[in-house]
């Protein structure tokens, strides 16, 4: 079964000094939930830093952004060598903002999936259709499209550990978030696309995150829908108290 799964993304947010003293009000809140497992996203420079402070702790951490090639003159990126050598464990991938102003396209996409998969990252890959799209009928087009291209040339069983975040971008920091309808539908369209892409297996184990204006007030019944495994949360993530309160608000799958 599909362990629940809810992740922090705080986006160009907190210093160093500011992820550590998040931690430290943070874990004693979470620190006895053994159903949801946790994992934070801080911006590059309080990384190596929040990574320490999670050791021994029963929370992981991650890059919000990667390149997808060992070393190179690219000014201002990180390698997933980098990551692995500090000790992240997990990277976002194709997130709406790095699309939108940053040009990540689905095929970097690919490339850093095929990356992150290679070098031990856990890849959460962001998909999502924009307000024109979801109006248009285009959302399953959409959703279809950025996953089939996300998973090109990558063989079946190196897809275990894939994890796929819904986000709708008219979701996202909007405080309006999908109706837990809307987005089991929409998570029911990727796990079907999943089984043909991947096959039933991985379809099945995949967990599928929902992003997009999460709050302590919403989680319960948005987690509560079967295709969807946790969320990705922005800006109810920043405050240890409210995104504590996300993590005890989840509905766990049954049998998990
Ligand atoms: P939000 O952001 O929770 O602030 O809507 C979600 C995200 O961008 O992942």
């Amino acid at each position: 079964m599909r362990k629940t799964l809810v992740a922090a993304n705080w986006k160009m947010f907190k210093t160093p000094a500011e992820s550590t003293a998040f931690l430290t009000s943070f874990y004693p809140l979470i620190k006895s939930n053994a159903t949801t497992e946790v994992i934070l996203f801080p911006s590059m420079t309080s990384l190596p830093a929040l990574v320490d402070a999670a050791r021994g702790k029963s929370v992981e951490v991650g890059s919000q952004c990667m390149h997808w090639l060992d070393e190179g003159a690219y000014t201002g990126e990180t390698s997933p060598t980098m990551l692995t050598a500090i000790g992240a464990t997990h990277v976002l991938i194709g997130h709406s903002e790095r699309r939108r102003y940053f040009n990540e396209t689905d095929a970097r996409v690919n490339l850093k999936l095929k990356a992150a998969l290679a070098h031990g990252l856990t890849p959460i890959v962001c998909i999502g259709e924009h307000s024109e799209e979801r109006e248009r009928n285009l959302t399953a087009n959409v959703l279809k499209l950025q996953l089939s291209v996300a998973l090109e040339g990558i063989e079946r069983s190196a897809l275990g550990p894939l994890v796929i975040a819904y986000e709708p971008v008219w979701a996202i920091g909007s405080g309006h978030n999908a109706t837990p309808a809307v987005a089991e539908d929409a998570h029911e369209i990727i796990r079907d696309h999943l089984v043909s892409e991947a096959g039933p297996e991985i379809a099945a184990t995949t967990r599928i995150l929902y992003g997009g204006s999460v709050k302590p007030d919403n989680i319960a019944e948005i987690t509560r829908m079967e295709n969807i495994d946790g969320a990705l949360v922005g800006g109810a993530s920043l405050d240890p108290v409210c995104f504590s309160q996300i993590i005890a608000n989840v509905t766990p799958h049954p049998g998990v």
